[in-house]
């Protein structure tokens, strides 16, 4: 059974393409929040993924100053740590024209992510959302933002009626504990992308479009499969 999916996807045989394609088109979502409302707010994923979309992004003439920028997720590290996704969005998005841009971190440097959880859940809930723009990526697992298979709190970060804005994670493969935005929270947003690379990452993406039964294990089917939000899926080799 082939399952109706509301997402739309971009092939680029470049992946310098792909970046290129996806900064413009957020550029343009950014651009437009900021001449009807004045200010914009993007949510961004870490991973090694989006280096090249963010280095080109952050050239683009922009109000940056009233542009807020957050994470997807985040890793429960101090931002010194090489694996803090805030670290890598300061070092490559908050950068050239963009180095005025509000940065709105999930790490709180409380010892774990369920003692920082009211405090991210109140820096999220401070947000004028929905967001402009919401840019997720994804691993070799089927995951996406922190919805890791087998993470302690995966079907309450996935439920559409979930009323928990935020959520700790921590899952087998997931390298160190999470924070991240619950599924609702990231459907909250007036365009939604998905920046992937590999042919593994293809051959997920076509598990699920197909409906095949080893979609069931893959997180990412949440958001290929509800109808909210159409998705717009940016991929190379
Ligand atoms: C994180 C992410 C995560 C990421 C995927 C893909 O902090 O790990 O936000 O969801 O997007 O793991 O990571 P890569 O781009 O490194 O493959």
């Amino acid at each position: 059974m082939t399952t109706h999916l509301n997402v739309t996807t971009h092939s680029f045989t470049h992946c310098s393409a792909q970046a290129l394609a996806l900064a413009e088109r957020v550029a343009e979502r950014l651009r437009i929040a900021l001449t009807e409302r004045g200010h914009a707010v993007l949510a961004v994923s870490g991973g090694t993924t989006p280096k090249d979309f963010f280095d080109v992004l952050s050239r683009e003439q922009l109000d940056w100053a009233n542009v807020q920028v957050t994470l997807v997720d985040e890793r429960w590290v101090p931002e010194s740590d090489k694996r803090s996704n805030a670290q890598l969005v300061k070092s490559l998005l908050l950068q050239h024209a963009a180095s005025g841009a509000r940065f709105v971190p999930l790490y709180t440097g409380a010892p774990t992510p369920e003692a920082g959880l009211a405090d991210v859940t109140a820096s999220i809930n401070a947000l004028s959302l929905p967001f402009d723009a919401v840019v997720l990526g994804m691993g070799d697992d089927g995951h996406t933002a922190s919805f890791f298979p087998g993470g302690d709190h995966l079907a309450e970060a996935l439920d559409l009626n979930g009323r928990a804005p935020v959520l700790p994670m921590h899952a087998p493969d997931a390298g160190e504990p999470r924070i991240t935005l619950s599924l609702p929270t990231l459907l909250n947003t007036r365009a939604l992308y998905l920046l992937v690379t590999g042919v593994k990452k293809r051959d997920i993406l076509a598990d699920v479009r197909l409906g095949l039964g080893a979609a069931q294990n893959y997180p990412v089917q949440a958001v290929l499969t509800q109808q909210r939000v159409p998705v717009a899926v940016y991929w190379c080799p």
